[in-house]
């Protein structure tokens, strides 16, 4: 299959490519350079430097790609920036997946794999969260991903689309070759791991009141390589069967605290984390974790390394390996 993917030279796009190519697929990537990095795209693999924003221009890359299907990782992701500039995450995630929809219509590209976010669902009212919980998001981010969600079912209706859209709790861990490089870091992981470098001085624990069972806030993760896996089923599911299957959760169900995550760290590493403890953060919910039934029962996905060892053990060889990330 021929299969362009967007944002393959950020974090999860840069893994998607390269386990596609192991399959056997053929990749063409797009993306903008704003924040992945053209060394983290496959060497052999070609980059489209093309911005969603630019209609024309994403109407040309869709057609001299010629793709069976789609996965769109392109997006900015950043929950507190989306608030203090909206106009930027509605014009790169709404407009630019409208463009990139717009461009597949005209080119008869049928298969889409969309990268949602959990933070659709903004304050669940009941934990583990299931696909049919209501989607009420809190943030311009969450807002940006669900009014896709609903263009997707428009599409699929008028269009012969067929798509899934994946909502992701939280990714960690890496590849061999490909890991976590985003500036500015924000997730727990790496930036645990970038303190433990010295590149911060402290990793702060942001509220120890939560009624959790330590305190600290509760969080659901995924390996990346599990996650890309659900993916790749994804895509061969959307040749089977005739209806779109819609949004599906990507989480392990278990979650873990801060205090977990941290004790992970220090383990794997064998190394002690400075620690600030500070105040609960606005709009933090005290725990966000996945239902991921639907994607178990329906697209067989079993994810196999979503281990806190192997998610830190894998990100914190990759940064080992990788000190400055893509960065030269
Ligand atoms: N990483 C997570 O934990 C997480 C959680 C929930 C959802 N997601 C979603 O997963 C997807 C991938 O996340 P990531 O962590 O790999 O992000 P990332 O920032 O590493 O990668 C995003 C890529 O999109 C590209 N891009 C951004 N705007 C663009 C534009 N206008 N035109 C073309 N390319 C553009 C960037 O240059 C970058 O390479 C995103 O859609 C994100 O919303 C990620």
């Amino acid at each position: 299959m021929r299969v362009l993917v967007t944002g393959g030279a950020g974090y999860i796009g840069s893994v998607a490519v390269e386990l596609l190519v192991a399959r056997g697929d053929t990749v063409v990537v797009l993306d903008n350079l704003w924040r992945g990095h053209a060394a983290a795209v496959l060497s052999g693999v070609a980059l489209l430097n093309v911005d969603l924003r630019d209609a024309p221009g994403t109407r040309e890359a869709v057609r001299s790609a010629r793709p069976d299907a789609v996965m769109h990782f392109a997006a900015a992701t950043i929950v507190p920036e989306s608030v203090t500039d909206p106009a930027a995450y509605f014009g790169i995630n709404t407009v630019g997946t409208h463009n990139l929809l717009v461009a597949m219509r005209d080119a008869a590209v049928k298969r889409f794999v969309f990268s949602s976010t959990a933070a659709v669902y903004g304050e669940p009212a009941s934990i583990p969260i299931r696909e049919d919980a209501a989607t009420q998001p809190i943030n311009p981010y969450g807002r940006s991903k669900l009014i896709v969600e609903q263009m997707l079912a428009w599409h699929a209706a008028a269009y012969g689309l067929t798509y899934v859209a994946f909502r992701y709790f939280n990714v960690a861990g890496a590849t061999v070759t490909h890991g976590e490089h985003h500036t500015p870091e924000t997730h727990v992981i790496p930036v645990a791991l970038l303190t433990l470098l010295g590149r911060r001085d402290r990793f702060r624990v942001f509220g120890t009141d939560y009624p959790t069972r330590d305190g600290t806030a509760i969080r659901d993760y995924v390996h990346v390589v599990d996650l890309v896996e659900a993916h790749l089923l994804a895509l061969d599911a959307l040749d089977r069967l005739d209806d779109s299957p819609g949004a599906f959760n990507l989480g392990s169900r278990d979650g873990f605290s801060v205090k977990e995550i941290v004790a992970g760290v220090e383990r794997v590493t064998g190394r002690t984390l400075p620690i600030e403890y500070a105040p609960r953060r606005a709009g933090d919910p005290p725990a966000l974790i996945a239902d991921s039934a639907r994607a178990r029962d329906v697209l067989s996905w079993t994810p196999k390394h979503s281990t806190l060892s192997e998610m830190i053990g894998s990100a914190w060889e990759w940064l080992q390996r990788h000190p400055n990330g893509y960065r030269h």
